[in-house]
């Protein structure tokens, strides 16, 4: 099978992947390509069932220590923990903080959220000239606070974390990425031993308390691992959900038209937001550990890199009626955004509810809330991992 050269792409690829994998699904499900991410060769898996199909075969192993040496992966995480390894180590670690991530649970939290947006807010149009980055004003800080009182880190080193999460998951140069990697997982050592040493009433604290003398409970590297991958959920996630969203709505006036009419319709837009613009345009990597066939393709096993290209099986036609419309009415339901299978995001909830409160109020206190860039000039995350504008200039009535 010949390789479609992503990397080749270059700026017009990672601004708008969405007609290259609807190129590539017209021609089958299964395609060998050269990522952005340093030249590395993988097998992409494009559409709504084959994506599916994909993301609960067991014979695609999470495990890093199953990936082909030749693929010359460095890791991007600190610690063991669950996007890195599969049952039954999978289902041990994910027991112990899904009672954190319940609806209920966090339904409690909307009052912090609700109180955290309307201080950034304050912040956002106080501002002399009327002008905003949204996603340093809003969209940033909002899930990274939560996520970090959540986990009691409230003085995380916020500066360097976010550059290193950033260069760790978008980099196109692996030196980059590794740098990034080895700094940050000296930075969630550290931090692991300092709540260890002075826990607090929070979600770290509980977690290290109650490993200290259970079996199963959580070792130093999986507390590590732990704390890493809600930090960079917190960090990589969500921003981009607010950013990319509120961008659809901005570029598409009658969308924004009919949420402003009833403001009811948005948690219906969020989802819709979440299919057509996900924040993970291919999920965290999986590997063959036999050779899988899919949609008539084999893959070899050996460790074979496989990514599912989430943001094209939300836009399949097979699946939603004229997938690249934007329409906050349309019945979302069913787009792979939070992934499928075991690996189903934890965080879906969380993210959901701060999407909601954040575009609600927003709306709600910028009555003429537009955006002050032409959207042709946007720069947008690098990689393939993580979709989102890389800023988002704005502007409002003082
Ligand atoms: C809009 C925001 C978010 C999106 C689109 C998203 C998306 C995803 C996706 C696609 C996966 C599956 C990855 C895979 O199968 O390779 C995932 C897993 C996960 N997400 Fe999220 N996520 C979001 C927010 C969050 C937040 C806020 C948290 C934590 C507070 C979180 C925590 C997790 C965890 C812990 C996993 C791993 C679950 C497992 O392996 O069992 N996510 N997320």
């Amino acid at each position: 099978m010949s390789i479609v050269d992503l990397a080749a792409l270059g700026e017009s690829f990672t601004r708008d992947p969405f007609p290259v994998y609807a190129r590539l699904r017209a021609q089958g499900p299964v395609h060998r390509i050269r990522m952005p991410e340093g030249g590395t060769e993988a097998w992409l898996v494009v559409g709504h069932e084959a994506g599916r199909a994909a993301l609960t075969d067991p014979r695609l192993s999470k495990d890093w220590d199953k990936a082909s040496p030749h693929l010359g992966l460095g890791t991007v995480s600190a610690g063991r923990h669950m996007l890195r390894v599969d049952p039954p180590d999978h289902t041990r670690l994910r027991k112990v903080v899904a009672r954190e991530f319940t609806p209920r649970r966090v339904d409690d939290l909307a009052p912090r959220i609700q109180k955290t947006t309307d201080l950034l807010l304050d912040r956002m149009l106080a501002a002399p000239d009327g002008r905003a980055d949204l996603v340093e004003a809003l969209a940033f800080p909002l899930p990274i606070t939560v996520i970090c009182d959540l986990l009691g880190v409230p003085d995380l080193d916020r500066a360097p974390f976010r550059a290193w999460s950033n260069d760790a998951l978008s980099a196109t140069d692996r030196a980059v990425r590794k740098a990034a990697a080895d700094a940050m997982a000296q930075y969630m050592r550290e931090l692991v031993e300092e709540k260890g040493r002075h826990p607090g009433d929070d979600l770290m604290s509980a977690l290290i308390e109650g490993s200290r003398n259970d079996p199963d409970g959580l070792s130093q590297d999986e507390l590590v691992g732990m704390a890493w991958l809600l930090l960079v959920a917190g960090h990589e996630t969500t921003v981009n959900l607010i950013a990319g969203g509120v961008l659809a709505l901005l570029t598409h006036p009658d969308q924004l038209a009919a949420l402003r009419a009833d403001l009811d319709l948005t948690e219906q837009a969020v989802e819709e937001m979440l299919r057509y613009e996900g924040p993970l345009e291919t999920p965290t990597y999986r590997f063959t550990t036999e050779p899988v066939t899919l949609g008539g393709t084999e893959i070899p096993g050996g460790g074979e890199l496989v990514l599912v290209a989430l943001a094209d099986a939300n836009r399949d036609t097979t699946r939603f009626a004229a997938p690249d419309r934007f329409d906050i009415t349309r019945d979302a339901r069913g787009h792979l955004a939070f992934g499928h299978g075991i690996h189903y995001c934890l965080g879906a909830p969380l993210a959901r509810l701060e999407a909601r409160i954040v575009v609600r109020t927003l709306l709600e206190r910028c009555p003429d809330l537009a955006l002050d860039v032409d959207p042709a000039a946007l720069t947008w995350r690098q990689g393939m991992m993580i979709r989102g504008p890389q800023s988002l200039p704005v502007r409002f009535a003082r």
